[in-house]
Parts: structure tokens; sequence; C-alpha cells
């Protein structure tokens, strides 16, 4: 656990920035689950959450790519709000933030979805995303019908496929230190500016 101490001036006044040096030291020490984020979304007062992959992050949001028609991709779309959780055990980082979401541009999931392994997009036609499926082999022979059926040619996107964004209006970042007087920060947005105050660990 590191000794250094950090003040609010230690702070980026761009919650994106600081979002990007931390995650920078995290995949530095871990690449591999780096990207990962836990996801909450709530849909008529009952929260869920599971892990996602971040695949970009810029002062617009926080971009992911799922199944529309999922369990999340339904909640999303009936309730826009979401939250996220990254956790960096190596680097002893947590950052949560919140905000509104919105769907991806068409061009913006295609391209992604184009640049995905071959059999991920494959994957993406085979599987219902949260409905109940017979057995692995029912899945199984999805893959080779659709095989079958895009061999020698580009696999579409499928059209309940695509990105979301999550536009941020709060940030909190925590350095871990020792005796659980962790540093605790959070970023409001106010107007244009972002307010940055400590919180109790
Ligand atoms: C490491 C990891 C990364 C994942 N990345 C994604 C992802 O980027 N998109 C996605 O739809 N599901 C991803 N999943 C699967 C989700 O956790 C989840 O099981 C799935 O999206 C269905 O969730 P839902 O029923 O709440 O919609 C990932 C799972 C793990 C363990």
């Amino acid at each position: 656990m590191s000794e250094v101490y950090f003040e609010k001036e230690n702070l980026s006044p761009n919650p994106f920035e600081e979002y990007l040096r931390c995650f920078s030291l995290a995949k530095e020490k871990d690449p591999k689950a780096a990207d990962n984020v836990i996801l909450a979304t709530c849909y008529k007062n009952r929260p869920s959450a599971r892990t996602l992959l971040i695949k970009k992050v810029d002062n617009k949001g926080f971009r992911f790519f799922t199944n529309y028609l999922s369990r999340k991709g339904r909640e999303l779309v009936k309730n826009p709000y979401a939250a996220m959780v990254f956790n960096w055990p190596t680097v002893d980082i947590q950052v949560r933030v919140e905000g509104t979401i919105s769907k991806l541009s068409k061009t913006e999931s295609e391209s992604y979805f184009h640049s995905r392994l071959r059999g991920s997009q494959i994957g993406a036609w085979a599987s219902p995303q949260s409905v109940v499926v017979p057995s692995r082999s029912f899945l199984l022979d999805r893959v080779k019908e659709l095989e079958k059926k895009y061999s020698g040619l580009d696999v579409p996107l499928p059209p309940y496929w695509g990105g979301f964004i999550l536009k941020p209006n709060y940030f909190e970042f925590m350095f871990l230190r020792d005796f659980r007087l962790h540093d605790r920060f959070y970023y409001q947005k106010k107007g244009s500016k972002w307010k940055i105050e400590r919180l109790g660990p």
C-alpha cells in the first residue's frame, strides 16, 4: 500500500484525465483485468450487476458493447441510468462512476463489431443473451449453421447488438491507504465545471 497521500490539489481538475491516469497504472500492472468493470443497472427499484469490458473512454464517456435484448440492454433502454465500479487491486485503486446512458450510433457499433474476432462476431448471432437455452449443443449447432451461412462473407452486425455510452455526472476515486484511512474524493458536475470534495473512507 502506498504511503503517498493525496489532497484535492493533487488530482486532475478533469475526472476523465484522473480516470485515465489511474487506468494506465492498472493496465501496466495487470493488462488483462484493467478493462473489467462492474456495471449496475436498475429497473423497477431492483438493481442488477455484471462484469463487462470497457472498450473506450474519453471526455464523452465510457463505452461498452452488448446485446440490446439482454437483461441489461432492456433495463438500460427503460431506465437510462447506470453505475460502474472499477476495482484495481494491483494498484490499490477503486473508481466509481454514475451517469446517464445512451446507445452508440450504428456506425460506431458496426465499426467495433467488425474489429472483433470472427468467432466473437458469430457468437453474437448464436447466443440469445440472457434467454433460457436448452443445452450447450444448441449453441454449438447454431454456431455451425451460422458459419455455413456466412462462409466467405462478412458477418453483419446483428440488429440487436451494439454499444452504449455512460456519460458520468459523478466520479469517485479511492486510493487505498493503511488502516482503512483511504484517500477518497468525489467529482460532481456543476454547470461546466467539476466540484471535487474529500469523503470519509
Ligand atoms: C470478464 C468478463 C467480461 C465480460 N464482458 C462482457 C461484455 O463486454 N459485454 C457483455 O454483454 N457481456 C460481457 N460479459 C458477460 C456479462 O457479465 C453478463 O453475464 C452478460 O452480459 C449477461 O448479463 P445480463 O443478463 O445482465 O444482461 C463479461 C463477463 C466477464 C466475466
